[in-house]
């Protein structure tokens, strides 16, 4: 791993890319797919990760504030790397047959939820959209009923089988023609450009459920792809309190927002209500895949075996290296919600004609440019992208008009990675074509 001096990131030697990021980004499009996506957007080779820091082949040093799309909550953490090293001397594949680092993973979860949530059980997965689809199926399980989910528009749930019909982008669903589960579609409250209140959305979905019986409700506590949207405060309970009232299950989607991204280990405790059914993925594995599915213990009354298979899921490796997320994690949570607070601040001071709206909650933030009361055009988003990353920093996207920047650093990146690269966001976003 790099020894690095943090004060000198970033550190940016040559033009972004570099001759030796060009020559293996020329070689990937020799070999791989010509529809990988990130590399178009972050066009370097990388050498080398620690902590928040990236270097590219070319010897420039970036500041991290992609964290692999939140998949490296606690970065490219030296003790990330010795737990899966030293559960390597072990095993590395072990099905579902149980290890030592299975049951202690197991009970570090559990204890990660609020106390009214300890008799809940866990069916491990691969990936985000493997936890979403086998939520919905266990929901379906549960019902009895193969019957419409309701879903939002902005959703991010993955592009698999089934759950692609709960993404909501069409630009997701161009690999994957499959008509997926029965939804409805609801509004999601507190997108800008758009002004659904929670009233709104309750009205919608119960007129909705009228025509259409639904069994289920698949939710994310705060938008991810969608742009990063906070809802307005009771969202979720007044969710919780329709799917209740019309037995409904209900899903929270935590693959982006949990595993204390927005300053609480899961965002719903912020509304203070039980789901029936979690989704979590992302960081739930500290960077090796995994995904999981934390539901209510009662359900497996109804569940046959085997109800969801898959060879690879809860690899050790995985296991061994969620764990260490799960120890560690609570440490940092008041942490990311004081410095997600310093960093709203930050974000929103910066005198700039382009920034139209700056949200969030924790370290989840999205800074979404307008110009002229509608947001700004694909090309000039561009533009600053790729300012951003001249610059020394890799940062994302998001949203339906893909014009909100999106901080979403590790929750333990050092505090002088977050002054230097709001600086030079500041710069960036101020730059005048
Ligand atoms: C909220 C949410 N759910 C599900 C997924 C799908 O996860 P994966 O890409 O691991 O399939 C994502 C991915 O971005 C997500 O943000």
């Amino acid at each position: 791993m790099l020894n690095i001096d943090v004060a000198k990131v970033p550190y940016i030697r040559t033009a972004v890319p570099g001759p030796k990021s060009i020559e293996l980004l020329t070689e990937q499009g020799k070999y791989e797919t010509a529809s990988v996506t990130y590399p178009k957007s972050f066009p370097i080779g990388i050498k080398s990760m620690k902590d928040s820091v990236i270097e590219d082949v070319d010897g420039n040093l970036f500041i991290d504030w992609l964290t692999g799309i939140s998949v490296l909550n606690l970065g490219y953490s030296e003790f990330i790397r010795d737990a899966v090293r030293a559960e390597m001397e072990s095993t590395w594949h072990a099905l579902e047959i149980p290890t030592e680092a299975r049951i202690e993973f197991l009970k570090a979860l559990r204890s990660s939820f609020p106390s009214n949530m300890q008799d809940y059980k866990t069916i491990f997965g691969i990936s985000g959209a493997d936890a979403c689809e086998t939520a919905v199926n266990l929901a379906h399980a549960v019902s009895g009923r193969d019957s419409y989910t309701i879903v939002f528009e902005g959703a991010y749930h993955g592009v698999s089988g089934g759950i692609i019909a709960a993404t909501y982008e069409s630009k997701y669903k161009a690999g994957n023609n499959s008509p997926g589960f029965k939804v409805i579609r609801s509004p999601y409250p507190g997108i800008l450009w758009e002004n659904y209140s929670v009233g709104d959305v309750i009205d919608y979905i119960q007129t909705a459920i009228r025509e259409n019986s639904a069994d289920s409700l698949l939710v994310e506590p705060v938008l991810g792809e969608g742009g990063y949207v906070v809802p307005p405060e009771g969202f979720l309970k007044a969710l919780r309190k329709l799917c209740d009232e019309n037995n409904i299950i209900m899903i929270v989607d935590e693959v982006q927002a949990g595993m204390g991204r927005t300053g609480k280990m899961w965002a719903f405790e912020y509304d203070g209500i039980k789901p029936d059914i979690v989704c979590a993925g992302k960081s739930v594995g500290g960077g090796i895949p995994m995904s999981l599915v934390y539901y209510r213990g009662d359900f497996d009354e109804k569940l046959p075996t085997p109800f969801h298979l898959g060879t690879y899921r809860a690899n050790p490796l995985a296991l061994a290296a969620g764990r260490e997320v799960l120890k560690r994690t609570p440490a940092v949570l008041d942490s990311v919600k004081e410095r997600g607070k310093y960093l709203l601040k930050a974000f929103s001071e910066i005198d700039s004609d382009v920034i139209a709206q700056v949200r969030g909650k924790g370290f989840m933030i999205g800074i979404e440019l307008g110009k002229n009361g509608g947001p700004v055009d694909s090309n000039t988003m561009a533009r600053y992208k790729k300012l951003l990353i001249e610059n020394g920093i890799v940062m994302h996207t998001c949203g339906h008009y893909g014009n909100t920047f999106r901080f979403m650093g590790a929750l333990n990146i050092d505090q002088k990675l977050l002054d230097t690269g709001v600086e030079i966001f500041e710069k960036v976003v101020r730059t005048k074509w």
